[in-house]
């Protein structure tokens, strides 16, 4: 079972891409590997699974906290082969070590772990149109194949990159405290028509439809938000800023390959 996390799908893409080949090379009559959102494999008995993936992305050089809470809550047996795929813009920092001190803490070790360099869904904060970066893609689908055979022929290794002092210092709670408002997504009242699609999308239920006039509705995100930015992505009417700066269509990205309704909240 391959578990994900994901806010423009790049996540869901890699998780399907390495099940998709490991279920196509399986033997006859051998269970499928399933692909399921962290948040639905809580509270399931994953015990009987051999292999367990986690697939999530890099937040501020750490996992996305939402993770850490998730794969705390997660029942996987010791026995089983766990993997984690990280995708990230450029660096991963401590966003895999951090979930392997959770899971070691509950004796279960992290077999193989490989990370991805994908379009990094947070470039808009950082006034770069996600578009320009498709030579990353060209990468994608041989690191991917390449992961799938790893994980087919049960190898036991690291490849998460080297990351020096600039890196653990990035990933230090302070920093994170720093930059986090940067991403921080807000509604623009003015262009949104409350269609509801970022209520239904956050992975956190953390966004609301609010009546502000006589059958009118604007969201409102509250408190919890992950800052995964799939309200900012696929949004319709591009009415989610991101820290006052609007987000244009050419600017909004998710995982080619990943539609909407991939990313509804079950
Ligand atoms: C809030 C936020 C913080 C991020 N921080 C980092 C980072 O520290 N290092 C990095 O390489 N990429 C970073 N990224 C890029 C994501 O790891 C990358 O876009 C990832 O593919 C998103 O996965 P998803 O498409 O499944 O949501 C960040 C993205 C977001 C939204």
């Amino acid at each position: 079972m391959i578990l994900y996390f994901s806010g423009t799908g790049n996540c869901l893409a890699i998780a399907r891409q390495i099940a998709e080949r490991l279920n196509n090379a399986s033997a006859e009559g051998t269970p499928k590997e399933e692909v399921v959102s962290m948040y639905d494999a809580v509270g399931r008995d994953l015990t009987s699974q051999k292999l367990i993936g986690l697939v999530y992305p890099t937040y501020y050089f750490n996992p996305p906290a939402p993770v850490c809470e998730l794969v705390e809550r997660l029942s996987i047996s010791p026995e089983a082969y766990v993997f984690i795929v990280i995708p990230c813009g450029a660096q991963t920092g401590n966003a895999v070590w951090a979930v392997e001190r959770i899971l070691r803490r509950k004796g279960i070790s992290v077999d193989y772990c490989h990370k991805v360099r994908v379009p990094d869904c947070s470039a808009i904060g950082f006034g770069r149109n996600p578009n320009e970066q498709s030579w990353k893609f060209s990468r994608f689908a041989s690191r991917v194949e390449k992961i799938a055979s790893d994980i087919k022929a049960r190898r036991r290794a690291h490849h998460y990159g080297a990351w020096g002092l600039a890196g653990w210092l990035c990933a230090l709670p302070f920093m994170r405290r720093k930059t986090q408002p940067l991403l921080q997504p807000a509604v623009e009242t003015d262009k949104c028509i409350g269609c509801g699609t970022c209520v239904r999308i956050c992975p956190q239920a953390n966004i609301r439809l609010t009546d502000v006039a006589e059958g009118t509705q604007k969201a409102v995100i509250g408190e919890q938000c992950a800052q995964c930015l799939s309200c900012v992505h696929f949004c319709p009417q591009q009415a989610i800023a991101i820290n006052h700066k609007p987000s244009p269509a050419d600017h909004q990205y998710h995982h080619p390959q990943v539609r909407l309704k991939d990313m509804l909240r079950r």
